[in-house]
């Protein structure tokens, strides 16, 4: 396996909306991260993942690009980001940067223009068709609810979104839109950054009938059969590749929702030029039922976890390539709610899920606050939320007469809206968690007092000091970068265990999922005399060593083999 540094790094993204406000407009802002790049340092993490940070009307916070050479006025000004960069990279940080190329905002300058006249040259940068008012096109569905056709007063034409009606897509067949995104992403290059995060890139290619879907995708949706890893994803990754990154040490990271294991394992094959690890979707989109994210999620067994990153594991290392390893992020609920236990072994759970992510192959990536063991919010009202996804789809609900009131879908609201992981990153135990001194655009989880970044690093045993152990033993053990992955007990429902191997090094990882105690025998293999103890989340109790013992609930432990 090849060196990389960006195997090597320990991955932290920040959502500056909602990470630390210095001015006290309840937003949050680079100066604010600024304010706290040492405590990135001090948790130990070698790269951020900054969300989008472009000038934006922000329907979509941020993913609805006005201006992408500009930075959100909210947010600060150039000057702040490059102090932020020039901060980041004194302390040997590295940054990257989230960039849109699927769409922009329909305040976009582009899209204005293209809206104005059949003849203009942007007309084609985005997807115009003819119609009946009446009638869309196709019957895709936006992602966000309702068409993916909205038909334009101005225009007297549709156009195509999949995302809100705020955010157009790019007709990535026009050769001069990729030119021109090629150009912005060199020109951010050129300021120094280290690479970036893709946004829904393998959206850009559709197929070129737009034909009608019969079958609802995982998010409900139809449409997606003709434009996920479509027709000519590969081709337009090859040449962003050449275009921006074959000379240059940057990395180039795709979020690939629903991608397919053949499109996926040709993205991050190295020899094929494309892109360097991706974010793919079926660990956190197995468990919902036919409709998408908000019908109850139905029961799962870990089983089906283990099989979905055995099978990636698999997919990737195939074509000599990497993964990019998540348990939440800014679209997902807390990773503690979603997979753990967030009432009686929240600390155990959440460190459990450290050690998962941690030693399992691939670049782990941390989410703000995950490193507490922050959980999900206990939403009350339709007027806590601000997601535009939510809010969309509970309007339409109610239209649709399927729901009367909040009350109705208040626990799928608290299981899966994307708000549950935008409510601000709890610093202190005081008014607003040490967030702002203003009033904070999204609700500070009432939680704050016992979770928080101040009682986190007091306490030795915490989900925080935890995080910081196993980054340290991933710079310490490389075998946990470079080590083949090989599952074990894989029929087990309770314990999720893997090996790590490389040369003469191997590692042992073994979770207890549940909140039982689990009895169990060391591996066939494992002997006990050849085994060291590098991390565990409980006291010892002197059974960790023996052929049989026995794993507490929620216990994490993490061993060396000889
Ligand atoms: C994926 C982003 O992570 C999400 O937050 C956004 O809403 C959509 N892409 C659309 O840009």
């Amino acid at each position: 396996m090849k060196k990389e540094w960006w195997k090597e790094a320990v991955v932290y993204q920040i959502y500056p909306r909602s990470f630390n406000d210095s001015n006290g407009d309840g937003i949050g802002d680079l100066p604010g991260i600024r304010e706290k790049v040492d405590y990135l340092d001090y948790l130990g993490i070698d790269l951020v993942w900054l969300n989008p940070v472009y000038d934006s009307p922000n329907t979509d916070n941020g993913y609805d690009v006005r201006n992408y050479r500009k930075i959100m006025d909210e947010f600060g000004d150039m000057e702040d980001w490059k102090d932020l960069l020039d901060d980041l990279h004194d302390r040997g940080i590295r940054l990257i940067m989230d960039f849109v190329p699927n769409h922009t905002s329909d305040a976009h300058r582009w899209f204005q223009k293209s809206r104005k006249s059949k003849d203009s040259s942007y007309r084609d940068y985005y997807f115009w068709r003819e119609g009946d008012e009446k009638e869309p096109l196709n019957n895709w569905d936006s992602i966000f609810g309702g068409s993916v056709w909205e038909w334009d007063k101005e225009a007297r034409e549709y156009y195509l979104h999949l995302f809100s009606r705020k955010q157009p897509d790019l007709n990535w067949d026009n050769p001069d839109v990729r030119s021109e995104i090629y150009e912005i992403m060199n020109w951010w290059m050129d300021k120094g950054i280290d690479g970036f995060r893709l946004d829904v890139v393998n959206f850009i290619s559709k197929h070129p009938d737009l034909p009608d879907e019969h079958n609802k995708g995982p998010y409900g949706a139809r449409g997606t059969k003709y434009y996920v890893d479509g027709p000519n994803i590969h081709d337009y990754f090859q040449e962003m590749n050449k275009e921006v990154f074959a000379d240059r040490d940057a990395v180039a990271i795709g979020e690939t929702p629903l991608v397919s294991e053949e499109a996926g394992s040709k993205y991050v094959d190295p020899s094929r030029n494309e892109l360097d690890m991706i974010f793919q979707f079926d660990h956190v989109t197995f468990d919902m039922k036919e409709g998408g994210s908000w019908l109850p999620q139905r029961d799962w067994q870990l089983t089906e976890l283990k099989e979905i990153f055995t099978r990636w594991r698999k997919v990737t290392s195939n074509t000599g390539g990497w993964n990019a390893t998540y348990l939440s992020n800014h679209d997902q609920p807390r990773m503690v709610s979603r997979f753990g236990d967030d009432q009686d072994f929240r600390r155990e759970s959440a460190q459990v899920l450290a050690t998962l992510l941690m030693t399992i192959s691939g670049t782990p990536f941390i989410y703000q606050g995950e490193e507490l063991g922050m959980t999900n919010y206990p939403f009350t009202d339709i007027s806590e939320l601000r997601d535009v996804q939510t809010i969309n789809k509970f309007n339409e609900m109610k239209k649709q007469g399927k729901i009367n009131n909040f009350d109705e879908v208040k626990s799928e609201i608290r299981l899966w809206s994307r708000d549950n992981a935008r409510t601000p990153m709890q610093w202190t135990s005081g008014e607003n968690a040490g967030f702002t001194d203003g009033e904070p655009w999204i609700n500070v989880n009432p939680n704050k007092s016992e979770i928080n970044v101040g009682a986190e690093k007091k306490d030795e045993d915490s989900v925080l000091q935890f995080y910081r152990k196993l980054i340290d033993l991933r710079k310490e053990h490389k075998v946990l970068i470079y080590g083949d992955y090989k599952p074990i007990l894989e029929e087990d429902e309770e314990i999720f265990g893997f090996l790590r191997e490389e040369n003469n090094e191997a590692t042992l990882t073994m979770l207890n999922f549940s909140s039982e105690n689990k009895k169990l025998s060391l591996p066939s293999g494992i002997s006990v005399d050849g085994v060291d103890l590098l991390l565990s989340n409980y006291p010892l109790e002197g059974t960790e060593f023996s052929e049989e013992t026995t794993f507490r609930p929620y216990e994490a432990r993490l061993y060396k083999l000889e």
